[in-house]
């Protein structure tokens, strides 16, 4: 696929992805009217809305039906909970951030305490809309029952692979681990211990790494990946690939990003450069140096491209999008 036409369906597949996302958002007004408007501002803000994205184009390559309503409840349910995770990761409890998306945070506009509930809303809504695809398929009028049941199968598996990805065994556990390293090494600087950064790249360091950054970004790419071949009925086997592939992603995603906050620009970035260092986290390109992060996130995006290409249904765009992810600078 040329350069041009990928950016073209790009742009096209971002569109549809924010079409469907506009489809669920909370109605605004009424006495909690703050937070509805709080949580479409972050909803709104932007965002390359890759979860979507790659949530139906595994979808097609796994066989999916063009229009599937379930397909598009879970579009909007893993938007909300990735745009749910920034905004409480930018509260200033965590990493205090003023700047997501080209604009200020969420907290920073409407206050902390508004920030917490804009987050916890978004997380609840999110679940909201993907029952929301049970009621609708159980209500489905005209549809034989050995299918009905079938349907409902797939959606209860994709919902319990949304809570456990974005769970305390997926991106909040990795959140949590973020946390708490980045205060034990503020607490070592302020101590004037040496910095466990500075052991430079020892197995149980890079281990404890590769764990936060599995669980706090890859967990969420994977459950968009695996919910799309779910709800296109792949086998189990072809699922757990799914997942593999999706793990590379994500690693070489919060790779890649980790990249940005030291080399970015906060411009094109619309998030603050140097964040990182600033909260003392220990990053990938902390740990391992530049040049070995940005040839990891190569060769684990090589692997992805490799897994998919296990797969017999189109996955052209889905493989180009995987190798333009290499370079992003936003
Ligand atoms: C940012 O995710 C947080 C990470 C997991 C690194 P994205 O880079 O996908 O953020 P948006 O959705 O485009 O703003
Ligand atoms: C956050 O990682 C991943 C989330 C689960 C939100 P970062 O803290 O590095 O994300 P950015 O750089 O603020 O987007
Ligand atoms: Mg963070
Ligand atoms: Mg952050
Ligand atoms: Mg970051």
């Amino acid at each position: 696929m040329e350069t041009l036409v990928f950016e073209q369906e790009l742009k096209e597949r971002t569109r549809l992805a924010e079409e469907v996302l506009k489809k669920y958002l909370p109605a605004e007004g009424g006495p909690q009217g703050r937070l509805t408007e709080a949580m479409n501002y972050s909803l709104l803000a932007g965002g390359k809305r890759l979860r979507p994205v790659l949530m139906r184009e595994t979808y097609e390559m796994c066989g999916g039906q063009e229009e599937d309503p379930a397909l598009e409840a879970f579009m909007a349910a893993i938007e909300m909970i990735h745009t749910y995770s920034l905004v409480h990761d930018d509260l200033p409890a965590m990493d205090n951030d003023c700047y997501r998306r080209g604009k200020k945070t969420t907290w920073y506009v409407y206050g902390d305490a508004m920030g917490i509930l804009a987050g916890d809303g978004l997380l609840n809504y999110a679940f909201e809309t993907a029952a929301g695809a049970l009621t609708r398929c159980c209500q489905e009028e005209g549809i034989p029952e050995g299918e009905r049941i079938a349907g409902l199968k797939r959606i209860s598996e994709a919902l319990s692979v949304l809570a456990r990805k974005a769970g305390i065994y997926g991106m909040i556990g990795g959140q949590a681990v973020d946390i708490m390293d980045s205060e034990n090494q503020s607490a070592g600087a302020e101590n004037g211990n040496q910095a466990p950064e500075d052991k430079g790249g020892e197995p149980q360091e890079l281990e404890r790494l590769l764990f936060i950054h599995e669980h706090k970004t890859a967990a969420l790419i994977q459950a968009a990946m695996m919910i799309g071949a779910i709800l296109a009925g792949a086998a189990p086997q072809k699922v757990r690939e799914i997942e593999k592939c999706a793990y590379n992603i994500g690693i070489a995603f919060q790779i890649q990003d980790d990249v940005l906050d030291v080399v970015g620009n906060s411009q094109e970035l619309g998030k603050s450069i140097g964040s990182d260092a600033q909260n003392n986290k220990r990053t990938y390109v902390a740990l391992m140096g530049l040049d070995r992060a940005k040839a990891d996130v190569e060769a684990l995006s090589q692997e992805a491209v490799d897994i998919l290409d296990g797969f017999q249904g189109r996955h052209e765009f889905l493989k180009q999008l995987i190798l333009a992810l290499i370079h992003r600078t936003h």
